[in-house]
């Protein structure tokens, strides 16, 4: 009988399709399993004891935030740093902070900020990505943002912005009005904050930029 060759051979190709099969199967569930302790939310005691988590706990907010070059991931990570006022206050506590998040959420959804901008990968490219842009040097207290919104805080300047944008243009593509109310607002620069304290890998690199109309900051 003439000798056939394994590639020709029905049970070959079942058994490796078993076996791939079976393999893929247990990497994909200890992937899950590596993963989902990374992506878990911290909480207040976290922050508090320095704990540093990839999604930081909603109190975060209490917290100044910067974007800082880490030479050994080669690209720039959120560092959290002293406690910082957000809207008067540097003691939101879980509970509240966390409300506040909740209705930032709804409003960006409810607004459809996707469909302009991007936020954690999602969304478009026709503005700014959104997911560092608590950290975009426009809206410091030298930047841009701040001198013409007439506001002294971040927070405040954000507010004023997401409120009237068209008050603002930048001579780069504007932003229109979308109603938003002050306590949306308030939400929605709470979720902002929140997201640039995530650890996302250096993603966006180059994340975009308001194109400033005064020194470009
Ligand atoms: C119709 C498109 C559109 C929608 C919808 C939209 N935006 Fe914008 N947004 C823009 C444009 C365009 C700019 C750039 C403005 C400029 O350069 O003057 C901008 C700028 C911004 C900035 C400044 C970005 C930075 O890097 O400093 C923030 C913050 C922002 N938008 C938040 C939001 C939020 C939050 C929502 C949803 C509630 C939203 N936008 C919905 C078009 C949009």
């Amino acid at each position: 009988m003439a000798k056939k060759s394994v590639w020709s051979d029905n049970r070959f190709w079942q058994r490796s399709a078993a076996w791939i099969t079976g393999f893929a199967s247990i990497l994909l569930i200890w992937l899950t399993f590596d993963t989902i302790p990374q992506i878990t939310m911290g909480n207040d005691a976290d922050l508090q004891s320095g704990v540093t988590k990839r999604v930081p706990g909603p109190t975060v907010i209490n917290y100044k935030i910067t974007y800082e070059m880490d030479k050994k991931r080669g690209h720039e990570i959120p560092v959290i740093g002293e406690k910082e006022k957000f809207f008067g206050r540097d003691d939101w506590s879980e509970e509240e902070a966390a409300a506040l998040l909740h209705l930032g959420k709804l409003g960006s959804q409810a607004k459809n900020c996707m469909n302009c901008h991007t936020l954690l990968g999602n969304g478009a490219y026709y503005a700014p990505d959104l997911t560092k842009s608590w950290l975009d040097p426009a809206w410091q207290a030298n930047g841009s943002m701040q001198a013409m919104t007439g506001k002294s805080t971040k927070e405040e300047a954000m507010a004023e912005f997401l409120q009237h944008p068209s008050q603002y243009p930048t001579h780069a593509r504007m932003m229109p009005n979308l109603g938003i109310t002050a306590e949306e607002a308030k939400g929605l620069v709470a979720f902002l904050k929140h997201m640039s304290s995530i650890d996302t890998n250096g993603f966006p690199r180059n994340f975009g930029k308001i194109q400033g109309a005064v020194n470009g900051k």
